[in-house]
């Protein structure tokens, strides 16, 4: 197996922008595939204001910041990928079409590429089988926002090989992260706690326990969050937490999974939080107002 220097991030949104930033950051050449320019552009702008970011705080010099930027090519290609080590897909959390570009990649890329996936709430096991490298395959579980968050669950689906798994584990250290290892359950560690209470949270919004502003003032200041559950779900994407919970409740069949109607609401009407202008408050206020969700 070759040491990992060419890294592939499918997917330029929220967290293939974030992973982007952190692998070329710590010196890997990094090559970032979206379906469209505008998209490419969209996170390429999100990586450059967080290098600004951490360049203003002293976190980061400006040369290393430079460098990172300079190690970073953005393409709609999806051959392009064939030439990386490592693949780290961050694509919408749907299993159809997560599937169907590993596949694709199967047959593009050399037998030792590892393939990798930042999904949330799916099974690794089962993207790994729909190729011909399932003990090549892992997860890679980032936390949002990437450039921050320190943790990284390295998750072992029943095919991984412990090399693979090593080589990922090593990988994520090699970012400045602390991974931790977890068996492939649906939300691994911190999804399997987290989603619960963000759904509690809807509901009780949805139930008039109070308002969304004094639910977040509440978990803030009385449990020293860093954010309420309301602002995080807004932070997180109310779509991509939709769709966690739809697959944890697939998978678990318990109540504390299932999407409120609140939620579902507000994702048909486009409300898919910060990232859509639109969430449980409107971001075109600064600080963001509240929305009335009709209750
Ligand atoms: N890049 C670089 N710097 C950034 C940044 C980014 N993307 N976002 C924020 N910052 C910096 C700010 O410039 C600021 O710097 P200073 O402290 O030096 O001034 C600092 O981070 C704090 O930012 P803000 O003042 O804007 O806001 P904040 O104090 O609320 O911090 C936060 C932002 C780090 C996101 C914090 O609110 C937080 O930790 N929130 C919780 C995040 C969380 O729980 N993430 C996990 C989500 S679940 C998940 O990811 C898994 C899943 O599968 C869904
Ligand atoms: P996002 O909606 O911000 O971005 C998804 C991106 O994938 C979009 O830019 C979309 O155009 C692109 N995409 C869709 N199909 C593609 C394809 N075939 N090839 C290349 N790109 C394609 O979503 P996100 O929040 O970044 O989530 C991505 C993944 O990361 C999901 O699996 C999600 O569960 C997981 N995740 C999300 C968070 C979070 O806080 N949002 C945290 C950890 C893990």
């Amino acid at each position: 197996m070759p040491e990992i220097s060419r890294v592939g991030v499918l997917g330029c949104g929220l967290m293939g922008s974030g992973i982007a930033q952190a692998a070329a950051t710590a010196g890997f050449s990094t090559l970032v595939r979206d379906v469209e320019d505008g998209l490419l552009a969209r996170g390429e702008d999100a990586i450059q204001r967080s290098l600004g970011k951490l360049v203003e705080k002293g976190k980061l010099d400006p040369v290393s910041s430079r460098r990172a930027l300079e190690r970073l090519t953005f393409t709609t290609e999806l051959g392009a990928l064939a030439e990386c080590d490592l693949i780290i897909e961050a694509i919408t959390e749907d299993l159809g079409l997560k599937n169907e570009l590993w596949r694709a990649l199967d047959d593009l890329c050399p037998a030792d590429t590892i393939f990798a996936s930042n999904t949330s709430s799916l099974s690794i096991g089962a993207m790994a089988a729909a190729t011909l490298r399932p003990d090549r395959f892992v997860g890679l579980h980032f936390f949002n926002p990437v450039p921050l968050m320190p943790l990284v669950e390295v998750v072992r689906a029943v095919t991984t090989s412990p090399q693979v798994f090593e080589r990922a584990m090593g990988f994520a250290r090699r970012l400045g992260k602390e991974p931790i290892a977890a068996h492939d359950r649906s939300g691994f560690v911190v999804n399997r706690l987290l989603v619960p209470f963000l759904l509690d949270a809807v509901r009780a919004l949805e139930q008039g326990v109070a308002s969304a502003a004094d639910i977040d003032r509440g978990m803030h200041l009385g449990c020293g969050h860093p954010m309420g559950p309301l602002l995080l779900l807004d932070f997180v994407g109310l779509d991509t937490v939709n769709r966690i919970a739809e697959i944890m409740f697939d998978e678990y069949r318990e109540a504390r999974y299932a999407p409120p109607p609140l939620l579902r609401r507000l994702v048909a009407a486009g409300f898919h939080g910060r990232k859509s202008g639109r969430g449980f408050y409107d971001y075109a206020s600064d600080p963001p107002a509240p929305i009335d969700p009709g209750l």
